[in-house]
C-alpha cells in the first residue's frame, strides 16, 4: 500500500491556506492509503520559540488536526519528537548534503535575509530534516502547498542520492499530492502574496465571526475597473481566488460577470466572501474549542500515533544502518 506523510509546523493556529493547501488533502488520503500526519516541533525550533510555547502550540495543531477531521483510527497522528528515529536518519542524511546546495535554497535566502541575526544550522538544514521526515517512513504522497515545491525537490534529491551511494533501490521518491493535480496557493487579502502566519494576513479556522468579517472588509481593493473585461489586479485576484475556494460556483460567477461587466461593488463581494468563510469555518472552530477542552483525549491520540509512527520508522532505521554499514 502507498504511503502517505506530511506536516505542519506549531507556530501558530492553522489557517485557511493550512486547510486549503494540506489538510483538505490529508481529509481524502486517509481513507484509501497508510497516512502519517505529524507536527513538526523540532522545525519550529528555528525561530527559538520560548519554551512554555512549545507544549501549548503542539497541542493546539493537534486539536484543529482532529477538529478538521483527521481521523486518528485511520491515521497516525503524532508530535514529530516524539520518533527520534528521525534524528538518526536527519545525521545521516546530512553527511551528504552540501554546503552550496542547502545555502541556495530560497526560503533559507530569504529567512537569512530577513533575520540575520539568527541564521542557524538548523535553518540550513531544514530541508534535510523534512527529507528525514518524509523518508523515514518510505513515503509515496506528501500532501503539500506550492510553497514547499523547493523542499520536496530537495527530499527526493536526498532519497535518490541514498539510493546512489550506496548502490540500492530503498526509498522511493516521494511526490507532492494535491488532488486537482496542481500545487494550490491560498492568497493573503493583503494585496500580494500568499496567506500565512508570519506575513500577518492570515485568517484562521478558530477566529469567530467578527474577527472574520472585520478581516476580509480590509482586503486590500481599487477604484474598479473602467473598460469592461479588464484583467484583475493582483489585489482583486486574490479575493477571487478566495471566492473560488470557499464560495458556490454561482456566487463566483456571479461576482466575476460584475466584474466585467464594470458593476462589481467590492463592498457586496467581501460581505459575501466573509459569510462563506464563516459557514465554512464555523463547525470547525467549534470542534475546535471542544477537544481543546480535552487534554487526555488529546495526549491518547498522539501516544498512540506515536507507536505506530515509531514503528514504522524503526524499521526503516534499522534497513538504513545496515545499508550504511553498521551491523
Ligand atoms: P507550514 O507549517 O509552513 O505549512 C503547513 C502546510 O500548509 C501549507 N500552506 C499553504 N498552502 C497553500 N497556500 C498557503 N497560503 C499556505 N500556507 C501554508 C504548506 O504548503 C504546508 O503544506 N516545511 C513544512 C512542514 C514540514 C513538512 C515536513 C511538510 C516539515 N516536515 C514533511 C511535509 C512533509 C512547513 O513549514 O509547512
Amino acid at each position: 500500500m502507498e504511503i502517505v506523510v506530511s506536516g505542519i509546523r506549531p507556530t501558530g493556529n492553522l489557517h485557511l491556506g493550512n486547510y486549503f493547501g494540506a489538510v483538505k488533502n490529508f481529509l481524502r488520503l486517509q481513507d484509501e492509503y497508510k497516512c502519517f500526519f505529524f507536527i513538526a516541533d523540532w522545525h519550529s525550533l528555528t525561530t527559538h520559540p520560548h519554551p512554555g510555547d512549545v507544549t501549548v502550540n503542539v497541542r493546539k495543531i493537534l486539536a484543529e488536526y482532529l477538529a478538521c477531521g483527521i481521523d486518528p483510527e485511520k491515521a497516525a497522528i503524532y508530535v514529530q519528537s516524539d520518533v527520534k528515529e528521525i534524528l538518526e536518519l536527519y545525521l545521516f542524511l546530512n553527511m551528504n548534503a552540501y554546503l552550496g546546495e542547502l545555502q541556495r535554497v530560497t526560503s533559507f535566502k530569504e529567512k537569512a535575509r530577513k533575520q540575520p541575526e539568527n541564521v542557524n544550522a538548523g535553518l540550513l538544514t531544514y530541508p534535510t530534516l523534512m527529507a528525514a521526515d518524509i523518508i523515514i517512513h518510505k513515503a509515496h504522497k506528501v500532501p503539500v502547498g506550492k510553497d514547499q515545491e523547493q523542499n520536496m525537490e530537495m527530499a527526493r534529491k536526498f532519497a535518490r542520492r541514498f539510493n546512489t551511494i550506496y548502490g540500492v533501490d530503498f526509498f522511493p521518491e516521494p511526490a507532492s499530492y494535491h488532488f486537482t493535480g496542481e500545487a494550490v496557493k491560498v492568497p493573503g487579502l493583503d494585496g500580494s502574496g500568499k496567506m500565512g502566519k508570519s506575513e500577518g494576513n492570515a485568517i484562521y479556522l478558530v477566529d469567530d465571526a467578527d474577527t472574520i468579517r472585520k478581516k476580509v472588509m480590509k482586503a486590500v481593493t481599487d477604484s474598479g475597473p473602467t473598460e469592461p473585461n479588464s484583467v484583475k489586479p493582483e489585489a482583486i485576484e486574490n479575493l477571487f481566488t478566495m471566492l473560488k475556494i470557499v464560495s458556490s460556483p454561482d456566487t463566483y460567477d456571479y461576482f466575476n460577470e460584475k466584474y466585467n461587466h464594470c458593476e462589481i461593488r467590492y463592498g457586496d463581494l467581501k460581505k459575501q466572501l466573509a459569510e462563506d468563510i464563516i459557514r465554512f469555518t464555523a463547525p470547525i472552530r467549534e470542534r475546535i474549542l471542544e477537544i481543546s477542552a480535552d487534554v487526555d483525549y488529546m495526549d491518547k491520540v498522539a501516544a498512540r500515533g506515536a507507536e505506530k509512527a515509531r514503528e514504522s520508522a524503526s524499521n526503516t532505521i534499522r534497513e538504513v544502518r545496515k545499508i550504511i554499514g553498521f551491523k
